[in-house]
């Protein structure tokens, strides 16, 4: 029998900031089409769950204690990584933060968190990975993580709207330098998905009857929702698709609004 679609056996792919939420939904979904896992965290103990599922899955996870504000944390991580495998495949930039204030209120070290952590975070993993291993082996998916912030903007969160907007012509640019070196690079955005991340505004009854009213498929996103879409972009078979931005996210940014009057 052929080669199923989407079939990642042999493959060995690094999901950031897999510990809980999105990351570790997308690293099992990885794992279940065939990959080889690496996940990451600040904590390498928190680790422990998410390596059960995996090889519970009949695949290898190695943990890596990864700092993506930290450069020489990302140089040794990655290193860490060539070590035991050899290659690196797929990396699913999805470590991330956010802070709410109003703008006027935000200090640097808000900024340079969070800008640091999900615009600078995303692109020194990304050249790392290129550098050590896609570029020599002339093969690389890389998946970046934007949001719906990469295409609205909202008040309260401008540094996060700033990166997640950023992050989606990165993809773009970085695209365009390595198509030529077998790598695609592309941003999968996800909607809103209860998290540790976003537990506050769930949280709130009424923001989440306003949220699911304002959604076309008329839910929250869940656990099984993303996975597919970072299984197509990790596989080989998304081969012709390079520096786009798909937001798994509902309809959400149809940024569709009620025009029944009755
Ligand atoms: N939830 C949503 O609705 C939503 C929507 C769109 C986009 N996103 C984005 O999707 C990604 C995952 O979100 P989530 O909701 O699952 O968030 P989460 O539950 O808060 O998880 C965030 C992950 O990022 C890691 N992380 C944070 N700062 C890091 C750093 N400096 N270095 C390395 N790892 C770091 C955390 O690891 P440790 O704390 O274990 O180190 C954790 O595993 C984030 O990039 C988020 O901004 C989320």
């Amino acid at each position: 029998m052929g080669k199923h679609f989407f079939d990642l056996t042999g493959r060995v792919a690094i999901v950031t900031g897999s510990s809980r939420g999105i990351g570790s939904y997308m690293a099992k979904s990885l794992a279940q089409a065939g990959a080889d896992l690496v996940v990451t965290s600040r904590d390498i103990d928190s680790l422990k769950p998410i390596c059960e599922e995996i090889k519970a899955l009949g695949r290898q996870a190695m943990p890596l204690e990864l700092n993506v504000l930290d450069l020489d944390s990302i140089e040794r991580g990655v290193g860490a990584v060539m070590e035991r495998f050899g290659r690196i495949d797929i990396l699913l930039n999805n470590a991330g933060c956010n802070r709410r204030k109003r703008a006027i209120d935000m200090t640097l070290d808000d900024w340079e968190t969070v800008v640091g952590t999900d615009l600078r975070g995303q692109f020194f993993m990304t050249t790392a990975c290129a550098r050590q291993a896609m570029i020599p082996q002339k093969y690389g998916r890389v998946i970046l993580l934007g949001s719906v912030t990469s295409y609205f903007g909202y008040g309260l969160i401008a540094p996060y709207c700033a990166a997640r907007g950023g992050v989606k012509m990165l993809a773009a640019s970085l695209a365009d330098e390595w198509g030529t070196l077998g790598i695609t690079v592309n941003c999968l955005a996800p909607g809103w998905f209860h998290t540790h991340q976003t537990d506050r505004l769930f949280q709130n009854e009424a923001w989440r009857e306003y949220l699911i009213d304002r959604t076309p498929l008329k839910r929250a996103g869940g656990p099984d929702d993303p996975g597919p879409l970072a299984v197509f972009l990790a596989s080989e078979e998304s081969r012709f698709v390079t520096g786009q931005t798909i937001a798994v996210d509902g309809g959400f940014t149809t940024g569709a609004v009620k025009l029944s009057i009755d």
